[in-house]
């Protein structure tokens, strides 16, 4: 009989948080080093950390998506602020089905709180993908990081 490969959403927790950042560095090294300059994503890369991820789980959402007992991804949200902070698939695993069925799971955690809209900034990479998930673009914004800035797009989503 063939074995079926098992996906798993569940809550971050403390012990998540080595994996969260490993794959966040990785995403941003290697995914979005393709749209943004080297000097960009050298201080992106440096200022995500296990402290960071710990001071921000206090007051927003994780949850990571984990397959064969291997965690290839996480998101972030916040019900309270109506906002998606990310999304991030491990570069091997990408472009298998696994950012939506993330994103649908978040879709899913809005609805239930009776939430009518998404709102998120979205990398230039993924200014597609959430595209193709209903988003609409509201126009550019930025992040800043220490020195630099990483150029974004503004999307907001309408639940039905
Ligand atoms: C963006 C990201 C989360 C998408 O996850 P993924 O697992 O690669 O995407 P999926 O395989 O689930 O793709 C879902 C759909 O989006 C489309 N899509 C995904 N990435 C895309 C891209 N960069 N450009 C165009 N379309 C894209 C797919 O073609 C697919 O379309 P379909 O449903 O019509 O087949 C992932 O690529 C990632 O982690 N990127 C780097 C981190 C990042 O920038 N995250 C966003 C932070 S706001």
């Amino acid at each position: 009989m063939k074995k079926q490969s098992t996906i798993l959403i569940k809550r971050a927790t403390l012990k998540s948080i080595p994996k969260i950042v490993t794959i966040h560095k990785k995403c941003v090294s290697e995914t979005n080093a393709r749209l943004y300059s080297g000097s960009t994503i050298k201080e992106w890369v440096n200022q995500i950390s296990e402290r960071s991820v710990k001071d921000q789980f206090t007051n927003s959402s994780w949850y990571i998506l984990s397959a064969k007992n291997k965690i290839i991804g996480f998101t972030q949200f916040s019900l309270d602020d109506s906002k998606l902070y990310q999304i991030n698939i491990d570069p091997k695993y990408q472009a298998k089905g696994y950012g939506k069925l993330l994103y649908k799971f978040v879709e899913k955690q809005f609805k239930k709180h009776h939430k009518t809209k998404i709102y998120l900034n979205s990398t230039l990479n993924a200014f597609a993908f959430y595209r193709g998930l209903g988003f609409k673009s509201l126009g550019k914004t930025r992040f800043k990081l220490k020195k630099e800035y990483v150029q974004m797009i503004k999307m907001e989503k309408t639940l039905d």
